[in-house]
């Protein structure tokens, strides 16, 4: 890729972002919402901050033994392939839908970025 051409990829990145994350709060809404709101419940921990923090951190969740064990940090990677196939990821895990569609989790994992 020339500079040029990837100084456009680059701002087009950075102004897709917001569109993207707004997408992504949809799909929050319809399909995240139920088990994760702003505080952990019995049903999911919590999303806020979720980008970037420890895998299976949060003291105020009881999590599956197989997503504790896991490690790591949530990059735009892990949550990518977590999100596809959750099971697949940490099999035993609790958590039992996925994301089947790539530019879903996209918009999605650029909407848990906001949750700060
Ligand atoms: C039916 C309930 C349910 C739904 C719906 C659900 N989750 Fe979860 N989620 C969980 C549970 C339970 C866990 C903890 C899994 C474990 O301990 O194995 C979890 C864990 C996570 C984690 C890891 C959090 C951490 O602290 O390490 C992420 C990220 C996540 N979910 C994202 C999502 C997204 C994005 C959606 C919507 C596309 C979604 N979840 C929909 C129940 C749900």
């Amino acid at each position: 890729m020339t500079r040029s051409a990837m100084m456009f990829a680059v701002a087009a990145l950075m102004t897709a972002s917001p569109a993207l994350a707004a997408d992504g709060a949809k799909t929050f809404q319809l399909q995240c919402k139920t088990c994760h709101a702003a505080k952990s419940t019995a049903m999911g921990p919590s999303l806020t901050g979720v980008a970037g923090r420890k895998v299976a951190s949060l003291p105020d969740f009881k999590y599956s033994a197989a997503l504790t064990a896991k490690g790591g940090t949530w990059t735009d990677a892990s949550l990518d392939t977590y999100l596809a196939a959750p099971l697949k990821f940490a099999p035993g895990g609790k958590m039992m839908i996925s994301v089947t569609n790539p530019a879903d989790r996209a918009a999605v994992a650029a909407y848990l970025k906001t949750l700060k």
